[in-house]
């Protein structure tokens, strides 16, 4: 008799839906990336993932690795929740390498009996590492900082351990609520990686900027530091903070003496579609700032169902996608790597309405003009893209392929340069180089292949046909 991983993976094998060149779970569900880390030319890409269930359940951390960043090959399960300490789940967490070793942190989550998940307690969350000498194999696994040695004013949700390195310490961040209910970020201190001291809050949030705060991450790009982390409960507006939770940044300074993140910016949104959460990022060997993220979000809004779920899987990653600093902000655009699935080339010169002209399913498409005033582009089956320059509104907008999704919206002062990414069932869009980013699961049926482009501006247009890279 076949396990029911083999089932579901036969099924989604099936599944028009399955995408060609983003990382998606074999069978059963996947969240959040973890432990991305690049060792001796190799990618690991870690992920919060459930080989049984396409709803879900006690996450394992299922592994993928690469050499190009890709190509991607499926890797046996690296942790799953077998031990006290994490038998309801391998939350997730983040890796690091230390002489010719790699240290892994994550959250052994534990539900006590009476546990209910909208209150504030009856789960353990502890801090576990983990020792690899390669990536594969597991040496070590202890629990470094137990569910009882946090600080009381939090309540049970503290998760999501980064590491990083600053002079002689090696300094652990983590996400958590507060009893007062807004979010907060630890900090801890260690030299040996194994004896932890806590340290404060490396930032707490105020009252509107959401009760609990996951899988924070810092780093400094372009010489600017970053504090990344997906904030739950902000309230939103036609502009911003459009889905049940969210995911974004704030620039800052990291002060070593104060042991904090000092704030120098709004709360910037990282993506602005339907589909973008518990982003996570490294470096890599060329030193490039990479960023993977959850292609989905948690606790998603009843009016949406995922068709994917009848064919035994659920959920993707992000492209991966390198972070610039540039003109005060974030950009972010997909690793160059990609280049290399690009297939057929059809360029349009100076185009005011390709009707007719252009068609795909599976591709990259490049729009270039100057300060363009108008644009509508219909895609797939019944996606929309528009901007106005009057309203200053760039839209996304789906029919009846959305699932029950309809519409995001955003402020753009102006528009010069869209690139977008179409996979089976996903659209990535990126406006102005990255400056802006809307990133969507997207269920039109096969055949539907409509690029059609109308703008008041002349614009160049560049189309690619991707390769799968399975
Ligand atoms: C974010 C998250 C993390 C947690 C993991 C569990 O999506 O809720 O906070 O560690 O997913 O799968």
């Amino acid at each position: 008799m076949l396990a029911n991983e083999d089932l579901l993976a036969l099924m989604s094998y099936d599944d028009k839906w399955q995408l060609a060149y983003h990382q998606m779970p074999v069978s059963g569900w996947m969240n959040d990336p973890n432990g991305s880390i690049q060792v001796d030319g190799t990618y690991h890409l870690y992920y919060q993932y459930q080989p049984n269930s396409a709803n879900g359940g006690a996450t394992h951390w299922g592994h993928k690795t690469s050499t190009d960043l890709v190509h991607f090959c499926d890797e046996p399960i690296f942790l799953s929740p077998d031990q006290a300490f994490d038998r309801d789940g391998v939350y997730s967490g983040s890796a690091i390498q230390v002489g010719d070793d790699i240290h892994y942190f994550y959250t052994g989550n534990v539900k006590e009996a009476g546990f209910h998940d909208y209150t504030f307690s009856g789960r353990q969350q502890n801090v576990i590492h983990v020792v690899s000498p390669d990536g594969y194999q597991i040496n070590q696994r202890e629990v470094v900082i137990p569910h009882k040695d946090f600080p009381d004013e939090f309540t049970d949700h503290i998760r999501d351990p980064k590491l990083f390195q600053h002079e002689d310490y090696f300094y652990m961040i983590l996400g958590g609520r507060l009893r007062t209910n807004k979010g907060a970020i630890l900090l801890y201190r260690s030299t040996n990686l194994s004896d932890w001291t806590y340290r404060g809050y490396f930032l707490s949030g105020d009252d509107d900027q959401g009760y609990m705060w996951e899988c924070p991450d810092t780093f400094t790009v372009d010489g600017q530091d970053v504090l990344m982390f997906s904030p739950q409960g902000v309230i939103g507006d036609r502009y911003h903070f459009q889905n049940t939770h969210n995911a974004g940044y704030l620039l800052g300074q990291f002060d070593w003496e104060k042991e904090q993140f000092d704030v120098q910016s709004p709360f910037y949104e990282l993506d602005q579609g339907f589909d973008f959460y518990a982003p996570q990022s490294f470096v890599d060997e060329q030193g490039r700032r990479i960023m993977w993220a959850w292609f989905g979000l948690p606790d998603i809004s009843p009016e949406y169902s995922n068709p994917t779920v009848a064919y035994g899987w659920q959920h993707a990653m992000t492209l991966p996608r390198q972070l610039f600093y540039e003109e005060g902000q974030l950009k972010q655009r997909v690793v160059s790597d990609y280049q290399k699935l690009r297939a057929h080339h059809q360029q349009i010169l100076a185009c005011k309405d390709s009707q007719g002209k252009l068609a795909g399913q599976v591709y990259e498409l490049e729009i270039k003009g100057e300060n363009i005033r108008d644009l509508s582009l219909d895609l797939r089956q019944d996606t929309k893209i528009s901007y106005h320059a009057d309203s200053q509104e760039f839209v996304l907008a789906h029919g009846p392929s959305g699932c029950g999704r309809r519409k995001r919206c955003l402020k753009l002062k102006q528009l010069d340069h869209l690139h977008i990414y179409s996979d089976w069932s996903s659209l990535e869009i990126f406006i102005n180089d990255g400056q802006q980013v809307m990133s969507t699961r997207v269920y039109p049926d096969k055949g539907q292949d409509t690029i059609h482009l109308q703008t008041d501006s002349p614009c160049d247009i560049d189309l690619w046909d991707l390769k799968s890279s399975k």
